[in-house]
This record gives structure tokens, sequence and C-alpha cells, in this order.
């Protein structure tokens, strides 16, 4: 059982309260994004051509995801769970200058990805089709892409077993998990809402909300912190265990983890309007918020309990994630206006110093994410997913600061 803890403002703003005055230009911003994404755009067919040749007869790489540790740009295939973040950038940065060369790339790079839309080895079909397709239509009205968006809920669909209640999240991994759900998961559910919604087959939606609704009773503690990866006995749906991939300890609260649950369960809110939904993205948002370890400018470590804090990497990513979803539950939650400051407060720090500079960094925009600590991959680096969530965030700040709508689907 859930249950509503107002988020005192007053008490929140005692914890972590930003600094006066703090705001940037959103105008410079975008500025610098456009410098950045036409150097990338410029990149990418040489990084491309230079990874066919080092590796021939492999998926050929479409969308840029990160850098090396020597500086090198990773293009990855569209079958990578990072694939759709360019395409849907390009489709933000449209929206957000309405300039007409942006949407002809993100077209170019959305129609990579296409072939996802039958690929059902994995759960990260939102992730890849919804943040490129998805944005794509709701800025074109496409119908061609209203039909990948269909046919890739239906594939994503085949991954439900109505006996845990869940969508099964990764394939691979079985030796450690035999039925492996990720708290991420909860972003693939905006996809399978947008199905509904599109074709009028509440098939998509029973889906989601089952799953929404296993992940709220299985995957949190107490203190609304999430889980990473909970394993289930397909046969009984019984909890086996409780663990973690990317986060330092199985007990720990992986920093990106508890963004994919606030935005999850808002995205939940939004399209059912169920107040647990609510409450739960609320109860999130003060863990994340009040947390000793929440740095001042409000980006996170890479995990809550990472062991070397204050001497751990950042990730950038997590903020962007939770700044966005912050700004979307400011819409719905009796807290919106402390959400909104604190979601601004994150946003000033990463259009600050996590900002690349003109020309650098190959052309992505924010700095300091970190991809996978225990891995030993992507720590303090530029991601594609940190970019996009970003630019999301920038533009829904702009509608609130408008007096408008968020734009949401
Ligand atoms: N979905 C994988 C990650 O957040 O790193």
């Amino acid at each position: 059982m859930s249950y509503r803890i107002l988020l005192p403002a007053a008490a929140l703003a005692l914890v972590a309260a930003p600094a006066a005055g703090q705001s940037f230009s959103q105008r410079k911003v975008l500025k610098r994004a456009e410098t950045q994404a036409a150097i990338l755009q410029r990149q990418l067919p040489p990084a491309i051509q230079q990874q066919v040749a080092a590796a021939p007869g492999k998926p050929v790489p479409v969308s840029p995801r990160s850098l090396t540790p020597t500086g090198e740009l990773i293009v990855v295939p569209a079958r990578d769970w990072t694939s759709g973040f360019f395409p849907g950038y390009l489709w933000l940065l449209s929206e957000a200058t309405g300039k007409a060369q942006w949407q002809a790339a993100a077209r170019e790079y959305t129609a990579r990805l296409e072939g996802e839309k039958t690929n059902a080895t994995t759960h990260d079909m939102g992730f890849k089709v919804y943040c490129s397709f998805g944005t794509g239509y709701r800025l074109s009205n496409d119908p061609a892409y209203r039909a990948v968006i269909l046919q890739a809920a239906r594939t994503l669909s085949t991954r439900f077993y109505p006996k845990v209640g869940s969508l099964l999240s990764w394939d691979h991994s079985r030796d450690k998990w035999a039925f492996p759900v990720i708290i991420d998961n909860m972003m693939n559910l905006e996809l399978l809402f947008a199905a509904t919604r599109l074709s009028g087959d509440s098939t998509y939606y029973k889906i989601a909300v089952a799953h929404a609704n296993t992940t709220l009773k299985n995957h949190f503690r107490p203190d609304y912190s999430s889980y990473h990866v909970v394993d289930y006995d397909s046969a009984s749906g019984r909890v086996t265990k409780r663990q973690t991939h990317q986060g330092y300890a199985h007990e720990s609260a992986w920093a990106r983890g508890q963004g994919w649950a606030l935005y999850g369960y808002t995205l939940c809110y939004r399209e059912t309007k169920n107040p647990v939904y609510l409450r739960q993205a609320e109860n999130v948002a003060r863990f994340i918020l009040t947390h000793p370890n929440l740095p001042a400018d409000g980006v996170p470590y890479w995990d809550f309990n990472a062991p070397g804090i204050p001497n751990e990497p950042r990730d950038a990513s997590a903020a962007a994630v939770i700044a966005s979803g912050l700004y979307e539950l400011s819409t719905y939650s009796p807290n919106g206006a402390e959400y909104r400051r604190q979601a601004d407060r994150m946003m000033s720090s990463l259009a600050g110093k996590y900002l690349a500079k003109p020309g650098g960094s190959r052309g992505f925009l924010l700095l300091h994410s970190t991809g996978s600590k225990p891995g030993g991959t992507e720590i303090d680096v530029p991601l594609s997913y940190a970019d996009y969530y970003f630019m999301e965030a920038l533009l829904r700040r702009k509608s609130l600061a408008a007096g408008a709508a968020l734009p949401v689907q």
C-alpha cells in the first residue's frame, strides 16, 4: 500500500535551498545546442565509416551515444537502447527553434530506426521508438510514424507475462536473473499508453497499468527509493531477488534509477489520473530532493549511497531526467511550486558548468554523466540521453514560464 506524504515545501527548502538568483538564458543555451548539434552531425559520417571498417559485418552504427575515454565518438546500431535519443533530440531541437533544418535531420535519423519496431528481444522499445517516432509524431502527425508506434507497441506487448504482471526487461543476464524487471522499464510504458490512444485498443493500456502496479508493489523500499532489478519466478509470479546492476550495491539508490521512477509514475498519472501514481511520484521526489547526499547544485552523484561521496562522479543524465519529470509533476501536485523551483535549480546548474564548450565534446551538449560505474564504462562523459532529457526539460521550463500546457502527448 502506498500513502501520501505531502512534501512540506518549507522543510524541503531548508534541506536543499537553491541559491538566490539562479537563472540562465534559454536563448543562449539553445544557440549552444544548435552549434553542438551541427558539429555532431558533421562528425557522424566519418565516425560511422571508421566503425564499419573496424568491425565489418557487425550491425551498422546509426546514432551517437557517447565518447570513448580518448574522446572518440561512440555510434551505436539501431538495436542499442540509446539509439532513439539523438533522433528525438533533433525533433526537440526543431520544436525549440522552429527550424526546418532540424526537422529534416530528425527525419533522417529517425528513419534509420524503423526496423526496431519488430525487435522483441528487449523492453527498450519506448526509449528507441517513442523518443524518436513518438516525438516525431507529436510534432508532425505523420501517419507513417503512427504505424511504427503501433507496431512497436504490439511487439513490446509480447514481453508481458500475466502471471508476473510485468513486462520482462532483459533477455541477457539470464545466468544472474530468471525474470528481471528493471525500474527503467517504467519509461517504456509511455509507448503503450500512446498506442491505446492512437488505436482505441485498450490492451496496451492494461499492460502498462499492470506493469506499473506490480513495480509499485515490489520495487520500492519504505523510504520510496527504488531497487534497480527485481527478479521474479515466472511460474508463480513471486519475487526472488531485489538487486542492482548499475548501482553501487543492492541496497543503494542508483541515481538514474530514481529518476526513471519519478518520471515513470508521473507519466502514469498523466495517462490514467490514478492518484496512487501521483502519490508515488511525490514520494519518490521527496526521497530525491531531501536526500542528504544530493549536492547543492542539484546534480546527483551517480548513486546516492556511493561510498566516496563527495569524490564520486556526478550523473548529469539523472539530473536531466529528474528535472524534466519534476516540471511535469509540478503541474499535477499541490507541491508544484517547490518542484518547479527544484527543477529550475538543476537546470541552472546543467546550463552552467555542465554545458560543453562551443565546439567541444564532439558536439554533445552536456558533460559529466555516468553510464555504468560498476561496469567501468561511460564515467564522467557526455551521453545522448542526458542531452535528450535536458532539451525536453528546457521546453517544459519554457512552457511553464509562458503559462502554457506542457508539450506532452
Ligand atoms: N536504461 C539503462 C540506463 O539507464 O542506463
